[in-house]
């Protein structure tokens, strides 16, 4: 059998550039030890995020030069429709220019003071459009999430009796809906198996609350469930999506990930009265409801990449290159979340950097030090991006403090992937002498991670 390879060449290359310890030492103090705050130019592999920095196909960019940028009805957004009903199977949706939008446009419509909203790790920005309206976003993850030397296949799964056990206790009338995550960012980028999906689309309509599902990573999900799943084998990603969202009432999808465009996002619906509820916030945050912020030519990259998103040998050289990564840090016996993420490695930095105490934000310690060592990027999923609780404002400390590798999507190669490992390696033997971390100087209310002000402790 021959070896592995990537299912695509490559068109265009971009340059990226190297720098000195001692340039780096002076740019993250510039930057108050906030990652976020840096040039990205000061960066040399740059896992921020795996979210509108993937590469887009030959057929994205000629499909941008067929946008139409007609502000109302425009063919991009028939084509962005055919390819929400004919990959998804919705028959109503709205146009957003990101995912984070795309909660806004549904929350501002479904959400009142008081309201419920039970999910399996939320995202941030999630979290932070429910929290912001004075509701209550409650955690039903499988408790098995929290170990991260545990292997088990779907990680990401919500908790059925959690679940259950809230909308028993809770008026049900507070509950606008139930937010699965798929694939499960916060928790390590794991997957919702098809059963869990079944099992809490059951409940849901039991108590008849709509199941939302967060869709950002709904085809590297797919492609657990295909390679991980009894039964699904012999599925394409397609059918086994169609699948998945025969279970859905609603979705929001930040387009920047599995759909592979730069910037774009939308919110989906099985009722054409919710659709038309959520026209209004639409319109008036958004814009018009045949592109609601984004350009015909992004509608039109964005439905060729749903497309590619959803084909099997695209994720497969995806996911392969995640594991490879994987693979190299078993090799040198660094701690991550397992098994490897669809979308990244999320490094344990609790288990890393033993000396630092939690009050010094010990991932983004991780973080900090990553960078120093080879200008490498990451991003903190821990307790400074779990902020502090919304009554009484002291600071969250999760269970998990990890440091997140983000793999963005056709970008970067495997030597990539090996001087990833190394840089870490190098980290991970000299963690003993790491003993001290950062605190904070300055930070907003919500969502403080992207402009906290750190200096060290
Ligand atoms: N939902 C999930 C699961 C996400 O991961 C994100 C974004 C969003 C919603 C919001 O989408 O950024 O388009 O507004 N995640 C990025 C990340 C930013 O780095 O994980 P957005």
């Amino acid at each position: 059998e021959l070896p592995f390879s990537e299912s695509y060449k490559i068109k265009m290359v971009e340059r990226i550039r190297r720098s000195t310890r001692e340039q780096r030492e002076k740019w993250i103090k510039e930057a108050h030890y906030n990652l976020f705050q840096l040039k990205a130019e000061y960066v040399f592999i740059d896992l921020l995020t795996d979210s509108g920095t993937g590469a887009m196909s030959d057929k994205q960019w000629s499909a941008l030069m067929l946008g139409d940028e007609s502000y109302a009805g425009a063919s991009s957004y028939y084509n962005m429709k055919k390819a929400i009903k004919d990959i998804l199977g919705f028959d109503y949706f709205l146009p957003t220019h990101q995912g984070r939008a795309a909660e806004n446009v549904l929350f501002s419509t479904i959400l009142k003071e008081g309201d419920v909203v039970p999910g399996n790790s939320h995202f941030d920005t999630t979290k932070g459009h429910i929290e912001f309206r004075k509701c209550q976003a409650p955690d039903c993850t499988i408790d098995e999430a929290a170990d991260t030397q545990l292997e088990i296949p779907f990680k990401g799964n919500m908790d059925p009796d959690k679940l259950e056990k809230i909308l028993k206790e809770t008026p049900i009338e507070k509950v606008p809906c139930v937010v699965l995550t798929v694939t499960n960012n916060t928790a390590g980028g794991q997957p919702v198996s098809m059963k869990n999906i079944k099992e809490i689309s059951a409940i849901c309509k039991k108590y008849n609350v709509p199941l939302m599902m967060d869709s950002a990573r709904f085809a590297e999900n797919a492609y657990f469930i295909k390679t991980r799943e009894d039964g699904y084998k012999d599925k394409t990603i397609k059918e086994i999506v169609k699948e998945m969202y025969q279970y859905a009432d609603i979705m929001t999808m930040s387009s920047k990930k599995d759909a592979i465009v730069n910037m774009g996002g939308f919110v989906a619906f099985k009722s054409e009265e919710l659709w038309r509820k959520c026209q209004m916030f639409c319109i008036m945050n958004e814009g018009y409801i045949t592109y609601g912020g984004m350009s015909g030519r992004d509608m039109n990259a964005l439905a060729q990449g749903l497309d590619e998103g959803t084909e099997f040998d695209t994720l497969e050289t995806r996911i392969h290159q995640v594991e490879y990564l994987g693979k190299k840090l078993d090799e040198y016996g660094i701690p991550y979340q397992r098994p490897a993420g669809g979308h990244a490695i999320f490094l344990d930095a609790k288990k890393i950097l033993t000396h630092v105490p939690k009050e010094e934000f010990i991932a983004q310690t991780l973080g900090v030090e990553l960078y120093l060592e080879a200008g490498i990027r990451g991003v903190e999923i821990g307790s400074i991006l779990a902020d502090r609780d919304p009554v009484t404002r002291e600071n969250r400390y999760p269970k998990l403090e990890l440091l997140r590798l983000a793999i963005p999507r056709r970008t970067y190669t495997d030597n990539h992937m090996d001087v990833i490992a190394a840089a870490v390696k190098n980290v991970y033997d000299r963690r003993e002498s790491i003993t001290k971390g950062y605190v904070i100087t300055a930070e907003l209310p919500v969502m403080r991670h992207f402009t906290v002000q750190l200096e060290k402790a």
